[in-house]
């Protein structure tokens, strides 16, 4: 997920300067391997046909179906020739300025912890196959790749200008939820939806959530749930146009103007809006209803 929140100030015992750790991946258990497998099974047989032709290639290409949790070194050396990134290990959730660094530098910093098999559905803090099922295959398309760099720096920037909030939320409806308009039809990209069992089909399927043509400046005023599934969801045309839409734009008078503008609450459809979907919200009202 967004690496928005941080318990601490400098690394923890044994961890890099730069907050990473060796993967260790001879650690892992037969069962923690075990579990990446049943998630892995499970998801890619569910993606085809709901997940962008992006992150099905980046998957394809990474070769992220050979058995067991991916050895970082093996995957960055793929990545590596591909885009130029590679992924390193972290001990959890990481400062911003950690986080946004790493990313400025195509690092993508990843868990190298593993869900319980209880916990296949759920999870409060992002683990390897989030990182590395949701995030990795993205990272292989080159307009994506470039993007998440680009990102990083501008992170970096909104630290300063005190616009972390706003450009967070870039990031989780673009990054983490987003969704694309193909050829074929609406499709998934977001890493918090492609590693999702569940998500994965209620962010095309459901009539619940609403989905929007993406804006950049609606996108930076929008507040989001990290609790539940989304109320709304953002659509791309291209990954170009994100590229272009955010890399040709100077953000610091976008943050001055937006910061002067109310937030906008979680389901709201506002004017302006290009609607795509108009949720009904009836997953969110039964929810709330308890
Ligand atoms: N162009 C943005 C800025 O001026 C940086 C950015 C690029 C932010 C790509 C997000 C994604 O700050
Ligand atoms: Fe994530």
């Amino acid at each position: 997920m967004n690496e928005e929140t941080h318990a601490f100030d400098t690394p923890p015992e044994g961890a890099n300067p730069d907050w990473t750790i060796p993967q260790d991946w001879s650690r892992y258990s037969g069962e923690e391997h075990g579990v990446w497998d049943t998630l892995f099974e499970r998801q890619a047989k569910l993606l085809p046909g709901r997940a962008s032709e992006a992150y099905l290639r980046g998957l394809d290409v990474l070769k992220l179906s050979k058995p067991g949790i991916p050895d970082f070194e093996e995957l960055s050396e793929r990545l590596m020739k591909l885009t130029g990134w590679q992924v390193v290990a972290v001990p959890g959730l990481v400062p911003d300025d950690v986080f946004f660094d790493h990313m400025a530098n195509r690092r993508f910093v990843a868990g190298n912890f593993i869900r319980k098999p209880d916990q296949l559905d759920y999870l409060e803090e992002p683990d390897v196959f989030h990182d590395v099922f949701g995030h990795v295959p993205m990272l292989a398309d080159p307009r994506f790749a470039d993007y998440l760099e680009a990102y990083g720096r501008g992170g970096l920037r909104a630290l300063d200008l005190g616009a972390l909030k706003q450009l967070a939320r870039l990031y989780w409806y673009t990054v983490e939820f987003g969704l694309i308009e193909e050829e074929a039809g609406l499709r998934i990209y977001g890493s918090g939806i492609v590693s999702s069992y569940s998500e994965s089909r209620f962010a095309l399927d459901d009539p619940s959530p609403n989905r929007i043509r993406f804006d950049l400046k609606r996108v930076m005023r929008t507040e989001y749930r990290i609790d539940d599934f989304q109320q709304n969801y953002f659509v791309i045309d291209s990954f170009d146009e994100l590229l272009r839409a955010t890399t040709e734009t100077d953000f610091a008078p976008l943050y001055e103007e937006i910061l002067q503008q109310p937030d906008i609450p979680i389901a709201e459809i506002v004017p302006g809006d290009n609607v795509v979907t108009h949720g009904t919200q009836d997953y969110a009202r039964r929810k709330a209803a308890g």
